[in-house]
């Protein structure tokens, strides 16, 4: 355990879509730009003679708490140097590519990619059900809550649906290989917490039993391959009818693209991302360009054609 690589290791964490509308905080879905560029956080980590040093670089580094010992990858460190009791040190540098409050788990991609490399360069005293279980304790940090559907996707790819029996935290279902997940960051942040705040206490019971019907026949669907039961249910009933409102123009984009022949739109996390679904290469650039034209409205927002990230958090 007190042994530890001398050299630098990178790691990448892929941005995440928290919910995939139909699993409000149960279902998430790692993502992968088609043109090969890469959404997502990456921390460097490597040996110094004590402590732990930090540096915060990248696009969307000047939106994170200026006092670096706030900062959760900082924090990530000083858990494990204390974890492991070691006297050695390291340097942490987190390249913030993800804006933060934009629905694409951009706190998870941090936190991922932070505990990731830290695991990675101490040779992995935390096997993956634990370090999976530390990322949603430390993204919970700056969320306000613990959700698995951030972390999860992000540390392991693919679609992952949340479990929290006593053994294991979540499952890989199949994706659909064939579909084309548009997203769209308008530029403006969004507060998870605010977010949660605008549902409601409690739900009806019609709700409840719509809710647990679409996710489970998603799921089935999802096993079947049988794409169209599964646009069919990727309904949310639990999150957009009371957040569609707070992200400005989200109901006339979901209106707009299901005009332009998009199978099904919905929020990403907690928004203002939306994604919206396709089978079709074609309708998939055509809606990323109507999202740019009319969605994005502040600078930094961004559209990607996207499929899920399989591959999950990774070394580059
Ligand atoms: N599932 C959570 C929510 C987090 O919707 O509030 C999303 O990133």
């Amino acid at each position: 355990m007190s042994k530890h690589s001398q050299n630098a290791i990178s790691v990448y964490a892929p941005a995440s879509m928290g919910n995939v509308g139909v699993g409000f905080d149960l279902l998430g879905a790692a993502l992968a730009p088609i043109d090969g560029s890469l959404l997502g956080d990456k921390v460097s980590i490597s040996a110094i003679a004590t402590g732990v040093e930090f540096e915060q670089v990248g696009p969307w580094a000047h939106k994170l708490p200026t006092e670096l010992t706030e900062n959760i990858v900082y924090q990530c460190a000083e858990f494990f140097l204390d974890k492991l009791q070691t006297n050695t040190g390291v340097k942490l540098v987190l390249q913030k590519n993800l804006p933060v409050g934009s629905g694409l788990g951009s706190s998870a991609s941090s936190v991922v990619a932070a505990l990731y490399a830290l695991n990675e360069h101490f040779d992995k005293p935390f096997d993956e059900q634990a370090l999976l279980l530390l990322m949603g304790e430390f993204e919970g940090k700056i969320s306000g809550s613990v959700h698995y559907d951030n972390v999860a996707p992000c540390y392991l790819g693919g679609m992952q649906l949340m479990l929290n029996t006593q053994d294991k935290v979540c499952a890989a279902i199949p994706s659909f290989k064939e579909w084309y997940w548009v997203v769209a960051y308008p530029g403006i942040s969004l507060s998870t917490a605010k977010m949660r705040a605008l549902l409601p206490e409690q739900y009806d019971k019609g709700v409840a039993i719509d809710f647990g019907r679409y996710l489970s026949a998603f799921v089935h669907a999802s096993y079947q391959q049988d794409s169209k039961m599964a646009i069919e249910v990727l309904k949310d009933v639990m999150a957009e009818p009371y957040r569609a409102a707070a992200i400005p123009g989200y109901l006339d984009a979901r209106e707009a693209l299901t005009q332009l022949g998009m199978l099904t739109t919905g929020i990403s996390g907690s928004g203002p991302t939306l994604f919206s679904v396709t089978d079709s290469l074609e309708k998939a650039q055509q809606a990323k360009e109507w999202l740019e034209q009319h969605y994005l409205t502040e600078q930094g927002g961004f559209a990607h054609v996207c499929q899920l990230d399989e591959q999950g958090t990774r070394r580059v």
